[in-house]
């Protein structure tokens, strides 16, 4: 079966920067796939490449075996993508945001309607579609955002950071709903987070990017059952323990931290 994405030795830098350093992934079509680790771990630059929106060489990404370089709009179509920041219009309805997308990606005039409306239905907006969007939260500006990029119903959908800023009931909400949108149509998600334990228990499998480079990758339940008997003393590693080990000291380096305090309240204040 054909990959929802592979990508085959990806690289990209910001000028002395090494941000992506050489990411081989392949993403199988169906599954709920988590890119995890730090600020600054290169996960944003991956996601862009994979967009198209940052240039990338032939070979290095493929879309449903539609190459990144080589076949830019082809790509372009079959992806949905929620950016790290904010893309909804806080001066808009939550049904006109939706609206705006449907037209910019081109839906036939005559399915419209239908699609927004089944895109709000998804993301459980549906009563509140007609308030400003800055009436709502920082889980339903999220949510709304997951209607924007579902309402071109794209085959692989790419979420960055998600659940970044939110509260723990907000979140669990906004990742319901991705596993329903999942359940219902068989799209593939790739999404990215530094909450490990979101990973956890949403991911059907991760891969734990650290410095540029994937050091793990596999099912949670399969990479915390390997730490679990290679550290043999009995004891139930989490997946942030998987992490620590994997990264090493690197991890408290500049750059390589946890939460990069500064980004992920600004962030939380445009959500605010
Ligand atoms: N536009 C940019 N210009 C220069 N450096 C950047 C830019 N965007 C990201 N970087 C750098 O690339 C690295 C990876 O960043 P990013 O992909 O945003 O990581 P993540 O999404 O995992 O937090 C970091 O060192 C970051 O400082
Ligand atoms: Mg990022």
């Amino acid at each position: 079966m054909t990959n929802a994405l592979t990508c085959d030795g990806l690289r990209y830098s910001f000028g002395d920067t090494l941000a992506v350093a050489g990411l081989d992934l392949s993403v199988t079509q169906g599954e709920i796939f988590g890119l995890l680790g730090p600020n600054g771990a290169g996960k944003t630059t991956a996601i862009r490449c994979v967009t198209t929106l940052l240039p990338v060489q032939p070979g290095m990404v493929r879309v449903f075996d539609r190459d990144a370089a080589e076949d830019r709009m082809a790509v372009r179509r079959l992806l949905g993508y929620v950016p790290q920041q904010l893309s909804a219009d806080a001066r808009l309805t939550g049904r006109e945001n939706v609206s705006l997308f449907a037209r910019v990606f081109d839906i036939p005039r005559r399915e419209r309607a239908a699609r927004v409306e089944q895109a709000l239905e998804a993301v459980g907006l549906t009563d509140v579609a007609d308030r400003m969007a800055a009436t709502f939260s920082g889980g339903m500006i999220r949510r709304l955002e997951l209607a924007q990029a579902l309402v071109s119903a794209p085959r692989l959908l790419m979420l960055d950071e998600p659940t970044i800023g939110l509260d723990p009931i907000a979140r669990t909400s906004v990742w319901e709903h991705i596993q329903a949108v999942r359940a219902a149509t068989g799209m593939t998600v790739l999404v990215t987070t530094h909450y490990m334990d979101e990973a956890d228990q949403y991911c059907d499998r991760v891969a734990l990017m650290h410095q540029g480079l994937i050091r793990a990758m596999g099912a949670p339940g399969e990479l915390t059952a390997e730490l679990r008997e290679r550290r043999g003393d009995g004891s139930a590693p989490t997946l942030e323990d998987v992490f620590r080990e994997v990264a090493g000291s690197g991890l408290d380096e500049e750059g390589g931290k946890f939460r990069d305090v500064r980004r992920t309240r600004n962030t939380a204040r445009r959500l605010g």
